[in-house]
């Protein structure tokens, strides 16, 4: 066995997370700054997981900043882009993890129902890829979205949400082919049912019967989903690209 390789790693070198403010996002952005690495995330509405990661980071020694984007926004993007040139940033990974829901039945669903979510968690994506790609390829970088479950089966309810996170699986795909040439990696990530406020307004009883049906008996924490990102990040992941991870304590096996 070969110790791993020394990491490159350079002062101005940023993680970029879009939708940092989530609980899966803070828990990736703490994961990523405790291993010793500057990120640079967005968020949305959420101020106040900005005072959560001022207050967090206080006294450590690398680096989190904050910008406001909406992802739907192109002028927002560029914003962004342009911010993180006139820093002279290098963005080493690219973290997708905005995501909105809005379920219904497919009979009730509309068109700008359908749109309103494709436009976030699928188009966002894409127009983020857009305006990063080359600043990832150029030094080797690597891409992770966040999908979900909910793109590799369907779920009553989540058309609109389904298809835009098959949608991210099929961009990893491609983008891994295309890019596999110079070296940056792209991943996808698909968590199971994952503790967070999303799951409050489950009612205890459902949600008794949701672990029994999980291989590993237990709902997944924001923390399992910013492991295996770290791990996607890392040079310990430098042969795996074009694969989507499944973060569900064995669910979809069933
Ligand atoms: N929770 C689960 O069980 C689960 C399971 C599978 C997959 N996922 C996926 O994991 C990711 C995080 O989930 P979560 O439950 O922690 O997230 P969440 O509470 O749904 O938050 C989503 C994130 O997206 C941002 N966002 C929403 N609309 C945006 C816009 N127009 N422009 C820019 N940012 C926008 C939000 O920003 P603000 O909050 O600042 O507005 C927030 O940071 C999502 O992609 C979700 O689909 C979650």
């Amino acid at each position: 066995m070969t110790p791993s390789k020394k990491s490159n790693r350079r002062m101005n070198d940023y993680d970029l997370v879009i939708g940092g403010s989530s609980e899966i996002g803070l828990s990736i952005i703490k994961k990523l700054a405790y291993n010793g690495r500057n990120v640079l995330y967005t968020y949305h509405h959420n101020a106040s997981a900005v005072t959560e990661i001022e207050a967090w980071t206080k006294g450590k020694p690398k680096r989190t900043i904050a910008i406001k984007i909406d992802i739907r926004s192109a002028q927002d993007v560029e914003c962004l882009v342009s911010y993180i040139a006139s820093k002279k940033m290098r963005i080493s990974s690219l973290i997708y993890n905005a995501g909105l829901t809005n379920d219904m039945l497919f009979r009730m669903m509309s068109e700008e129902d359908f749109s309103s979510v494709m436009d976030v968690n699928l188009y966002g994506c894409f127009r983020i890829c857009k305006a990063l790609i080359d600043n990832l390829a150029v030094h080797r970088g690597s891409i992770v979205f966040i999908s979900s479950v909910s793109g590799m089966t369907g779920k009553i309810g989540q058309v609109n949400y389904s298809c835009s996170k098959a949608g991210l699986i099929a961009l990893c795909r491609n983008l891994a082919l295309e890019y596999a040439s110079v070296g940056l990696r792209v991943n996808c990530i698909a968590p199971g049912f994952i503790k967070t406020k999303m799951l409050d307004k489950i009612p205890e009883e459902n949600m008794k019967i949701m672990k029994k049906n999980i291989p590993l008996k237990r709902i997944g924490s924001p923390l399992d989903v910013a492991n295996a990102v770290y791990f996607l990040v890392s040079e310990e992941s430098g042969y795996i690209t074009g694969q989507t991870l499944v973060v569900d304590g064995g669910l979809l096996m069933r």
